[in-house]
């Protein structure tokens, strides 16, 4: 009998070792989601009261109404017994909403730097693609966003689960709290608007092909499980038969030229195909001019 109670001390440390590293995963991620940022984001260069309206309505098209809803009130973003429940925030300046409240320091904050205005990160905003914004097109969106009717919608505080803080601490969604990731003090440069490769760049960046693609655009695996890979966009894939006509065609279709359907739940194709004729032939022309690489996963 004395080697069960043996097995029972081993299997009760390893009961207590295994509640302590989740414990301390928890805490982790409980930390990373409450740490503040000091940014005082500097001014852009163009007013938000002078911002593109057509230029912002563009933009929040092809990204912000995919997430915080046509209307931009906002509202369940996910939700799943096991994981807990996240809402994306009503924009509008109705009741509820953050656009109430907003100066036009905490926009440019939110989505330039990912920083919300009690200083803590943003989770799941893409604020790491619309870091590359330049101040005209940032001006157009947060002017757009202020020019939307309001919309009376209470967005709940969100709540994960301790299980997804342990999948989050054991990188299972990989880095979705922005702020850590941005580089803060550093401007990207912004071309000048055009079909040009340099422009190309510009789009590729802030509509976040590489975030999906790679950071080479070589090619990645999605986290969630049997998720398609996000194909080599260099000239060293599939693209390099392309024509540009192709390529504007499975942007808009999301059919490749081999026939391929594009599953909308990966590869936003409804949103970016939006872009206009001009901006997918810079990108194109970018995605050209990159090194053929070979495929990669990672
Ligand atoms: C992939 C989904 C997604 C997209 C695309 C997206 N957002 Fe968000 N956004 C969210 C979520 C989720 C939050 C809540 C983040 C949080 O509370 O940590 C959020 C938060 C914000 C906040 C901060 C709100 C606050 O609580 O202070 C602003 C401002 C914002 N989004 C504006 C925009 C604009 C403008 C666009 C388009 C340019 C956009 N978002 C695109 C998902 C998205
Ligand atoms: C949210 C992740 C995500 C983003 C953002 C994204 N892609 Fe994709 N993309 C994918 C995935 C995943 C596939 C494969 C889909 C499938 O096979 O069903 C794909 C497929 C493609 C294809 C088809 C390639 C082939 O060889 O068949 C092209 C072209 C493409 N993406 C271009 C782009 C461009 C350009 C951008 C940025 C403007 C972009 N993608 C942004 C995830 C993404």
């Amino acid at each position: 009998m004395k080697i069960l109670k043996w097995i029972g001390i081993v299997l009760g440390g390893l009961v207590l070792l295994i509640a302590l590293a989740a414990g301390g995963m928890i805490a982790s991620t409980t930390s990373r989601f409450s740490k503040t940022y000091d940014i005082t984001p500097a001014p852009l260069t163009v007013a938000i009261a002078d911002g593109d309206l057509a230029v912002g309505e563009h933009w929040a098209e092809m990204h912000c109404r995919e997430c915080h809803g046509e209307d931009l009130g906002g509202g369940p973003f996910f939700e799943d017994p096991s994981i807990g429940y996240y809402d994306a925030p009503n924009l509008t300046s109705g009741k509820g909403g953050i656009g109430a409240t907003y100066t036009d320091e905490d926009w440019v904050r939110a989505i330039r730097h990912g920083i919300k205005p009690n200083g803590t990160s943003v989770f799941i905003m893409p604020s790491e693609n619309f870091y590359y914004l330049n101040d005209a097109d940032l001006a157009g969106i947060i002017a757009y966003v202020k020019s939307v009717p309001p919309v009376d919608r209470e967005i709940r505080e969100p709540s994960l689960k301790p299980f997804a803080k342990i999948l989050y601490a054991l990188g299972a969604f990989g880095d979705l709290l922005y702020a850590e990731v941005i580089e803060h003090d550093v401007r990207p440069s912004a071309p000048a608007v055009g079909v040009s490769v340099e422009y190309g760049e510009y789009l590729v960046n802030s509509h976040g092909c590489k975030s999906c693609h790679g950071e080479a655009l070589s090619g990645k695996q999605p986290p969630e499980p049997g998720a398609p890979l996000a194909p080599n966009l260099t000239p060293g894939g599939e693209l390099a038969a392309w024509t540009d006509a192709d390529f504007i065609s499975t942007m808009r279709t999301g059919v490749t030229p081999g026939g391929t359907e594009l599953d909308a739940a990966y590869m936003p194709w409804q949103g970016l195909g939006k872009m206009t004729d001009d901006e997918l032939k810079a990108v194109w022309m970018y995605l050209q001019a990159l090194p053929a690489l070979e495929t990669t996963t990672e």
